[in-house]
């Protein structure tokens, strides 16, 4: 019997280019792990995205400075063993690609090698067009991300700062269009500025805090998945409350042992 998924064809950079003068939008979200990235590919995701969050969401941190290469790429393994049919992404991290052109086709590299990920994205535009030229050249396709860069958090003075200049924003999206970039995620920017972006580039946008009319969202899982604390920006649309199922089964469970009733009858070996 055919396994239902199988029939699935599976996303790749083409057709995800094709997705948008097909007018069909693309579903992006998260994942830093096979059991994540298993559940999000089976429910028919068109886009992974091995994100540098999870220097915050897993690790702990405040910000996503202190992620190196290895834990992308020992990230990216994980997740691409779990996808099937999903485009897999992943962030460069810090300091892994600024340097110069040639540390970022060697770490790209390594990236698609080690991990089998079909693509990387790195944060900027008009100031990594020499980057993203090189990498696309070097055959690794490139996602762009301009609008809210989170690793130019210490020039930025702070997360989560809508970006408001229209020029800015238009020379970012351009340059790293025409530098070779297959997509470019748009973070934080007003949505009439994201819109405009979007007509104007042929590759897809994809949105997270841009508004509805990008070619399509990305979403970081836990954050939609209700499972991060405290996190209720204006963008965010929460789909679940897994942290409080989860709360209240682990409550359950600790109750059961301290009272004796788990493991009962049924869970014991004669
Ligand atoms: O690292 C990440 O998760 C991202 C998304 C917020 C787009 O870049």
């Amino acid at each position: 019997m055919t396994h239902p998924e199988s029939k699935k064809r599976p996303m790749t950079v083409p057709r995800f280019l094709a997705a948008k003068s097909q007018g069909r939008r693309l579903s992006m979200i998260t994942a830093y792990d096979f059991l994540w990235a298993g559940i999000f590919d089976a429910a028919g995701i068109d886009s992974i995205l091995v994100g540098d969050t999870v220097g915050m969401v897993v690790q702990g941190n405040n910000t996503t400075l202190p992620v190196t290469l290895e834990e992308m790429i020992y990230h990216g393994r994980m997740v691409v063993r779990g996808t099937r049919n999903a485009l897999v992404i992943v962030d460069m991290p810090f300091m892994s690609y600024q340097v110069s052109p040639k540390q970022a086709i060697e770490n790209a590299g390594r990236m698609i090698k080690e991990t089998g990920a079909s693509a990387i994205k790195l944060e900027g535009g008009l100031t990594q067009v020499e980057t993203i030229r090189a990498v696309a050249r070097a055959d690794i396709p490139v996602i762009a991300h301009v609008g809210m860069k989170p690793q130019s958090i210490r020039m930025l003075g702070g997360m989560g700062k809508i970006q408001r200049d229209e020029e800015q924003l238009l020379q970012d999206a351009h340059a790293a269009e025409d530098a070779g970039a297959f997509g470019i995620v748009l973070e934080l920017i007003p949505c009439q500025i994201a819109a405009r972006i979007t007509r104007e580039l042929s590759i897809p946008t994809i949105g997270i805090g841009a508004g509805r009319e990008c070619d399509g969202q990305v979403l970081v899982n836990c954050d939609m998945l209700g499972l991060t604390e405290g996190f209720q920006p204006k963008f965010l649309k929460q789909y679940a409350d897994l942290r409080s199922i989860a709360t209240e089964a682990i409550q359950q469970y600790v109750e059961e042992v301290r009272e004796g009733i788990f493991p009962g009858k049924e869970h014991s070996h004669d």
